[in-house]
């Protein structure tokens, strides 16, 4: 080995000791340990569920939400009923599911936020794959800003529920009390900005101390408020009317816009196509099958669909309620339907507590996105980084919540700004991410990576389910995307 002498200049002495292989060793050794460290370092920081089961409920949590209580009934009544449910439960399991295994997979795989993972798991530098990670911001954004006007006139619903102010059994009454309440804009910003007050509370907790203990006692009360709501419907005289409409299917009355819609709800009901699902598959611990896991989600999720369902449209058909009543099914039909029956003020309360519950879960995964990107790329703490998105909502979603009042009059595309952001993210954004993420892992990723990360290193023998995987993503999946979202756009000639 040459020695080292004073005439030696840096570079060289650095180029002599790196040839000893003591020397190198060691600082082969210093560096592993310091990347461990450093992981270490980012798992304390970034939080991450602290068990599998917890993970499971909180993404759970996640789909479930409005989607199952307000979204479902109100689209399944104006599209036809069981014929509906049929094109919506395949439009999940050949798209909704396989987007949403790809992203808790890619969320997983990155530790890191939507958008942050795809940066990093981006093959080459020059390809812009963090614009889906963008563009599912945009979309969580339109989203937040109508959801949290929803959850609000839900938290509403309690009060007033409570206090009898909505118990009549004619639609007449029961809508111009949710007229009153949409119509005045310091209750509507007023029930908003408390729902997201409660929210960011939550989120300040943590990932696990936050998210997952929350969740985790919301999904069973919610089970279980669902279940006693769902007895008294049908235990109603009349309520057969209801199980026909649900379960046996009319086709006549799917149209290209029906499919297309029923896709925008498989990606909205399974907070696909936006980023939830790969910032919450970023904090999945590395043991758990996500095919089996995000199976069992996917059909809890349509189980409680078909609950929801079930507690409404009996009730709506025994008191002679018309089905496809629109989005005011759950504020004016469903008010009216309680009050005409027996125990009808206890059940409300119960509904609209349930439906609250739901809204609690989805709204924390859908708050959590931006938070956990200023937390990482801007390196704020998690409770700055959670009262600036708040804010940031509050601002956005003011222009959802005065959609009936104050800017009633200012419309774009023929849509105030509520239904323009709902419109946008469910049947543009959503379905336009979930085809970038379909085209991402089945085409550009590689089917080596794919086969690791589904497979957790190969420690799990589901190869079959992995192949099917493989072929679903590269060919079912982005072309039935593409085709029902041109048609349903209108941009298709047939
Ligand atoms: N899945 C939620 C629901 O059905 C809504 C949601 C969409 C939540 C997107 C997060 C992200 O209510």
């Amino acid at each position: 080995m040459p020695r080292i002498s004073r005439d030696n200049s840096p570079t060289e002495i650095r180029e002599i000791l790196f040839k000893n292989p003591i020397i190198e060793r060691n600082i082969k050794v210093q560096m592993e340990s310091s990347m461990e460290t450093n992981k270490l370092k980012t798992a304390a920081l970034r939080g991450s569920f602290a068990t599998g089961l917890g993970a499971l409920v909180a993404t759970l949590g996640s789909a479930v939400g409005l989607g199952n209580i307000w979204k479902f009934p109100y689209l399944t009544g104006a599209n036809g009923g069981a014929a509906f449910i049929i094109i919506y439960t395949l439009s999940t399991l050949l798209v909704g599911l396989p987007v949403m295994i790809a992203e808790i997979m890619m969320g997983r795989k990155a530790r890191a936020n939507a958008i942050g993972t795809m940066q990093k798991l981006s093959p080459s530098k020059k390809q812009p794959w963090w614009i889906i990670g963008a563009m599912g911001a945009l979309a969580a954004f339109m989203i937040m800003a109508f959801y949290s006007e929803v959850a609000g006139w839900v938290l509403a619903y309690i009060f007033k529920s409570l206090s009898g102010q909505i118990l009549s059994t004619s639609p007449e009454v029961t809508s111009q009390a949710f007229v009153n309440l949409v119509s005045d804009p310091w209750q509507s910003l007023f029930w908003q900005w408390l729902v997201l007050a409660v929210v960011c509370l939550i989120l300040v907790q943590g990932v696990s101390k936050g998210i997952e203990a929350t969740t985790k006692r919301l999904i069973p009360l919610l089970f279980i408020l669902l279940v006693i709501v769902d007895i008294r419907s049908l235990t109603l005289p009349g309520a057969g009317e209801g199980l026909r409409f649900l379960f046996t299917p009319d086709f006549s009355k799917i149209t290209a816009v029906a499919v297309l819609t029923a896709l925008g709800l498989a990606f909205f009901k399974l907070s696909a196509g936006m980023g939830t699902m790969v910032t919450y598959g970023s904090y999945w611990p590395d043991d758990q099958n996500i095919p089996l896991n995000t199976v069992r989600i996917m059909f809890s999720d349509l189980f409680v669909s078909i609950l929801a369902g079930l507690a409404i449209f009996p009730a709506v058909f025994a008191f002679g309620f018309e089905a496809a009543a629109g989005p005011s099914l759950l504020f004016i039909t469903i008010p009216a339907v309680f009050a005409s029956m027996p125990f009808g003020n206890i059940v409300m309360v119960l509904f609209f507590i349930l439906a609250a519950v739901a809204a609690t879960g989805a709204m924390i995964s859908l708050v959590e996105v931006p938070i956990a990107f200023l937390n990482e790329q801007f390196k704020l703490s998690r409770a700055k980084s959670a009262v600036l998105t708040t804010i940031l909502i509050a601002l956005v979603g003011s222009t959802a919540a005065l959609s009936n009042s104050s800017l009633a009059d200012f419309q774009l595309f023929g849509m105030n700004m509520f239904d323009l952001y709902d419109f946008v993210s469910s049947n543009i954004l959503l379905p336009l991410g979930g085809l970038l993420v379909v085209i991402f892992v089945g085409w550009f990723w590689g089917d080596r990576k794919v086969k690791a990360a589904l497979s957790n290193e190969g420690t799990l023998k589901n190869q079959a389910i992995i192949a099917a995987y493989t072929v679903i993503v590269k060919f079912i999946s982005p072309v039935l995307l593409l085709v029902v979202m041109l048609r349903g756009l209108n941009l298709l000639p047939f």
